[in-house]
């Protein structure tokens, strides 16, 4: 059996990725080592199976004993540890959900459903790095897979609606008490009928603008109120998040060299861990759009096309019915009134999962198989 190393394991990310491995079952296929950067020594996690006790996350040689190493910890701990590893002569598998390995040139962002091509072709070239891709990026090419792979796009523009929690596991536990600190200034208000709404607006609003109101992680309120603006800036007046979405699905689909521009604005909406894009997409044909609809929904087994029907459409296409599953629905597919082959869509997925743990936890069956 292959020692497979996990680091970052209890973190928001890698606690998706152990109960994702644990539904499917791959742990009995591998021998598995935790580590942790503070508890060495510690008994390891329940997994069905016994393990031994938890290694230092920091320990070369401890590494250096693994086929495989899964790491959730963050790009501070790939930073510190990933070259003092390979120059130590290790030449296991790394796969990554952190950023900092994504683009270099040693390294395949790994969406198997998307670019499972790639990541064989990498294989059998001895690539040893692979990286999950940023969460917005491999959630959109879920969803417009089949166009892409057809090569009947010729430019995407997202424009993003993403969750508190692709900020972090406190970020999101700041965007409730703020939904919380907002309605306990208002609440005799809402518990009277006979208060007038433009009142309760103005203590809101009030509320929002006080010094008081608890905004240590976003910097800005968030509940009742969007950021449109996502990581730091970059020279072309991109946010880096906006720099991400064309770079990384280009490299995904090995396309680097002559890329697909793909390029909108990403903004942070109060939706708890689901991303959702509004896409305007040009393609090279006027096609049917029911053509388009059965090339993307038979691109892979999580995308679900849902019909432009007000009633399904705000049941099945929203954070709220996505949120904690691998399905990634896209609908509002219609034509705009650009012309026969600017398509408008939208779609939803869950930024935890298919945006981040899940790719790396099929990315191991890969090395299985
Ligand atoms: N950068 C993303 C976000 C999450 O802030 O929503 C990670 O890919």
């Amino acid at each position: 059996m292959m020692n497979v190393g996990l680091v970052g394991w209890r973190g928001m990310v890698g606690s998706v990725l152990m109960q994702r491995m644990q539904e499917e079952n791959d742990f009995s296929l591998v021998d598995t080592t935790f580590f942790t950067t503070s508890q060495a020594g510690q008994p390891g996690p329940d997994i069905g199976k016994p393990v031994t006790p938890l290694k230092d996350a920091y320990d070369i040689d401890a590494l250096k004993a693994m086929d495989v190493i899964i790491t959730c910890q963050g790009g501070d701990y790939t930073k510190a540890v990933f070259e003092p590893l390979r120059e130590a002569g290790w030449q296991g598998y790394w796969i990554d959900a952190a950023s900092s390995l994504r683009m270099d040139d040693d390294a395949i962002i790994v969406l198997d459903p998307v670019n499972a091509d790639v990541i064989s072709q990498g294989l059998d070239a001895g690539v040893k790095t692979f990286v999950g891709g940023n969460c917005t990026v491999s959630l959109l090419l879920m969803a417009i897979g089949g166009l892409v792979e057809k090569g009947l796009v010729d430019w995407v523009s997202p424009m993003t609606y993403q969750a508190a929690s692709g900020a972090g596991a406190r970020n999101m536990r700041e965007l409730i008490s703020q939904m919380g600190d907002l309605r306990d200034e208002v609440k005799a208000e809402l518990d009277d009928p006979a208060s007038a709404i433009l009142d309760i607006d103005r203590k809101v609003a009030d509320r929002m603008r006080n010094g008081e109101f608890p905004t240590d992680q976003f910097g800005v309120p968030l509940a009742g109120s969007l950021i449109p603006w996502i990581d730091t800036p970059m020279p072309s007046g991109q946010s880096r998040e906006e720099w991400k979405a064309e770079v990384e699905a280009n490299k995904i689909i090995g396309r680097s060299e002559s890329p697909v521009p793909i390029d909108g604005l990403c903004v942070r909406i109060g939706a708890m861990r689901c991303h959702s894009q509004a896409l305007t997409i040009k393609l090279n044909k006027d096609l049917p759009v029911s053509e388009i609809e059965s090339i993307l929904a038979s691109h892979n087994d999580w995308v679900k096309v849902i019909p432009n029907d007000r009633e399904i459409t705000v049941e099945e296409l929203t954070p709220t019915k996505v949120t904690g599953t691998l399905s990634v629905p896209i609908g509002r597919i219609r034509k705009l009134s650009m012309g026969p082959e600017y398509i408008s869509a939208f779609t939803v997925g869950d930024q935890l999962l298919w945006g981040a743990a899940e790719p790396l936890r099929r990315m191991l069956r890969i090395l299985l198989d």
